[in-house]
């Protein structure tokens, strides 16, 4: 498997040492295998070919451009929720006819964005969304492809916050509302209803949840086109969970057998929305120990990454695997890896086992692919990492550092 492995006391990316990257890029770096996220990519395209399907890649969890490049190039299309998103999607080369344009807030410029461009179809979450898609197609002369996304009020089972499938959620239009959607939709000629949707949470790693979702929207779907709706797309949204501390997630084709019988009784064209599991463990975080503070019993190794460049750990406890990115990996003594911005919660592991380092010292935050980058923030004043892509034996910085200049360079002094 392509990715990141560890020989001769030293972690790689593919065929070359994160050490090696880290010295060109400087640090804190993000870096992505290409080869690692094709492979995912494939896995789950394999997964589903017995039948007519579309694997729209979550641009949320990744936004890199020579990632969406290079997935695109394997016939991805993609999972968009904003006009950036969109804009990006089209400009590193995916089709218009495979980008589903979701999200609970879209606005009229993006509504008006996606129709112009052409897209395969909107996600729609609500029934006011419904009336706007609705005027903006009409202003435009146009119709407007639909998806409805509906809250099966199944549990993932996973953290809270990334929860989406029960009722009281913000996600979907609730089933009880399924009549009241019909109505509507009738009433609205600029609106063409062709898929059933539902996304019930991110990071599952169990297959029940969406075997229980699936049969929700098949029992639907069928009640729809009964009614006379025309729905040949059903979507099942993305949330294939990845391994972060030897959690055992299942294999896509795991998933795949509880989900292709509903779709081969419904005829239907399968849609999926795979973010995390494409791009979690085809990516790291590379940060240098600025300093090994001691405090009374405490020991913290104080990195040049924080918060700013992954926020997970903050926001979600979530755990990272870390470790010395070369030289012994054996644990010496429980530590704390903080980051320096001015926040108690500016933490990437606590009383976490790790062998002994010194100031300089390079360490790897593994699983920093999905949901790392994207969602960084300058605070502090502290520019965005630089992000490097690996491919075999080569590597190259697809994003460069952010510059202090970058940081005013919107901004002017008013007096
Ligand atoms: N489709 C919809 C409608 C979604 O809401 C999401 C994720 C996805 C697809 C992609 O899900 P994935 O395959 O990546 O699980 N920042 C959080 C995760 C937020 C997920 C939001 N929605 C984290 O760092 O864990």
């Amino acid at each position: 498997m392509p990715g990141f492995h560890f020989k001769n006391k030293r972690w790689y990316s593919d065929g070359v040492t994160l050490s090696k990257i880290a010295e060109k890029a400087g640090t804190p770096c993000y870096v992505y295998s290409l080869p690692a996220f094709e492979a995912r990519f494939k896995e789950i395209d394999q997964a589903y070919k017995s039948v007519p399907h579309l694997v729209a890649y979550s641009l949320k969890a990744n936004g890199n451009l020579s990632v969406i490049h290079a997935l695109a190039k394997l016939g991805s299309g993609a999972d968009v929720v904003s006009g950036g998103e969109l804009f990006k999607a089209l400009k590193a080369g995916i089709s218009a006819e495979k980008i589903i344009f979701a999200g609970v807030g879209k606005t009229d410029d993006e509504i008006a964005y996606g129709l112009q461009e052409g897209i395969r179809y909107f996600n729609v979450e609500s029934i006011p969304e419904i009336e706007a898609i609705d005027a903006v197609a009409r202003k435009m002369r146009k119709v407007a492809p639909i998806a409805i996304r509906f809250n099966p009020d199944v549990d993932p089972k996973t953290h809270h916050y990334i929860t989406t499938g029960k009722k009281e959620t913000k996600f979907g239009v609730y089933l009880g509302d399924a009549e009241k959607v019909m109505r509507v939709v009738r009433q609205c000629r600029s609106v063409n209803w062709t898929g059933v949707h539902a996304h019930i949470g991110s990071q599952m790693t169990q297959t029940a949840s969406v075997g229980k979702a699936a049969k929700v929207i098949e029992k639907l779907a069928l009640r729809l086109r009964h009614e006379g709706f025309a729905i040949h797309t059903v979507n099942l949204g993305g949330g294939y969970g990845i391994d972060y501390q030897g959690e055992k997630p299942p294999e896509p084709s795991q998933y795949a057998a509880l989900v292709l019988p509903v779709i081969k009784r419904l005829s239907a064209t399968l849609v999926l929305e795979p973010g995390r599991y494409i791009s979690g463990n085809s990516g790291v975080l590379l940060t240098r120990v600025t300093y090994v503070k001691q405090s009374g019993t405490k020991t913290f190794y104080i990195v040049d990454a924080g918060m700013g460049e992954l926020i997970r750990p903050s926001l979600y406890e979530a755990y990272h695997r870390i470790a010395p990115v070369e030289g012994p990996q054996k644990p010496a003594q429980k530590v704390d890896v903080v980051g320096p911005i001015c926040e108690s919660g500016d933490f990437f592991a606590k009383d976490r086992g790790l062998p002994s380092m010194k100031r300089g010292d390079l360490i790897v935050i593994f699983s920093a692919g999905a949901y790392g980058s994207v969602m960084g923030s300058t605070y502090n004043a502290r520019p965005l990492p630089p992000e490097v892509i690996v491919r075999g034996n080569k590597f190259s910085v697809a994003r460069s550092r952010q510059t202090w200049q970058d940081l005013v360079r919107r901004e002017k002094i008013l007096t």
